[in-house]
């Protein structure tokens, strides 16, 4: 062989290599397969095989306490999760994100979630799988307090999708806290960043939907721009959770915990009746740019900061004080009497 000759099997060999090695690299099924058996095996441990769901849904007994025996006791771990969620490709084949049924109705009405967790991200992702659709989004607030494994496991799931992110801000959450509004509040100016979605969801990781996300794009086209948050006010409204000052008291170690001072609270701003309702809620997007953006809900947002459990008071004060005139909140006057009964007023808080 000559020296040109040479030099071409070269420059061919080369070529070839460079062919074969990005080719290998695309194709996520030959990266490291036995890898992937592996996933595929553990995954299908984790599902309820051979099953008849159409017996369960018309509710026969056997059928039922069939399948409850053969679900596997506990969920994976969160190494798991990381592991599985390494090879983003091969993750969403496998666990089915890519065969979502998704029809034209619910492509045109992206929805918005906020999920905030602290463990068990493998439940989560069972939550995901449920809501999952391409043009929604996600955003995971995953608890400050939280081990690392917990947020690498979070993070390692987000970064399989455009539309799922980690809350930018993280908070370090105790029960009552004001910080655990924060969370909320924090995953809501982030998600007004994004473009088109609707509605605003807010879940915790442990919570499992009863009904599909067409089904709730439905519900929420029928609720015409307006929120469904849950409201008492009166007795019901636990006063002693807001009449004090409470204020958090930090230990060595950076926990902290809530206090009563003991102190008398203010009055809340603008002519604000506090009315208690859920931490959860549905809410539209012009609510959420309203309660991150406008001066009145900035300053009772800080009048929130020493109050206990000011999730339970926020978003359900801002919906039921028609003089505000916040959009998607309460417009009527409304007899206080009916407004006692929360269940009046809600429709969809708890899908
Ligand atoms: C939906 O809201 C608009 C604007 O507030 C109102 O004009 C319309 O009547 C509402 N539609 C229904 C079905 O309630
Ligand atoms: C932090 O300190 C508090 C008391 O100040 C204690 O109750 C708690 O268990 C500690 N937490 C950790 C993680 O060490």
């Amino acid at each position: 062989m000559d020296y040109r000759g040479a030099f071409l099997l070269m420059v061919v060999l080369t070529v070839m290599t460079l062919c074969i090695k990005t080719l290998y690299l695309s194709y996520p099924w030959t990266e490291n397969s036995e890898v992937n058996e592996m996933h595929v095996r553990e995954f299908n441990s984790f599902k309820v095989q051979n099953i008849n769901c159409k017996r369960i849904l018309d509710g026969e007994k056997t059928e039922i306490l069939r399948a409850k025996s053969m679900v596997p006791k506990g969920i994976p771990d969160d190494e798991t999760v990381l592991r599985h969620t390494a090879n983003c490709v091969h993750f969403r084949t496998l666990y089915g994100y890519d065969n979502i049924i998704n029809t034209v109705e619910e492509q045109q009405f992206p929805i918005a979630f906020n999920i905030l967790l602290y463990k068990d991200v493998a439940q989560v992702e069972i939550l995901l799988r449920a809501i999952y659709r391409p043009q929604n989004y996600y955003c995971l607030h995953v608890d400050g307090f939280s081990p690392d494994p917990v947020h690498k496991a979070a993070k390692s799931l987000a970064d399989c999708f455009d539309n799922v992110f980690i809350v930018s801000k993280t908070e370090n959450v105790v029960y009552e806290s004001f910080q655990r509004l924060k969370a909320d509040i924090n995953c809501m100016a982030d998600h007004l960043v994004k473009p088109d979605w609707k509605y605003l969801i807010n879940i915790p990781g442990q919570e499992y939907p009863l009904k599909t996300n067409a089904e709730i794009v439905q519900i929420l086209k029928m609720m015409n721009n307006t929120n469904d948050i849950s409201c008492t006010r009166g007795v019901g409204a636990v006063l002693g959770r807001i009449l004090f000052k409470f204020m958090n008291v930090y230990g060595e170690n950076g926990t902290y915990s809530i206090v009563n001072t003991g102190a008398m609270n203010t009055k809340p701003p603008h002519g604000i009746v506090v009315a208690k309702g859920s931490a959860y809620g549905v809410f539209t997007r012009q609510f959420v740019k309203y309660m991150i953006n406008n001066q009145i809900a900035k300053d009772f947002l800080e009048w929130c900061r020493t109050i206990l459990s000011p999730d339970e008071y926020y978003w359900s004060s801002l919906n039921y004080n028609p003089h505000l005139q916040i959009p998607g909140a309460i417009k009527g006057k409304g007899k206080d009497e009916r407004i006692k009964g929360s269940h009046l007023f809600h429709i969809l808080s708890k899908y």
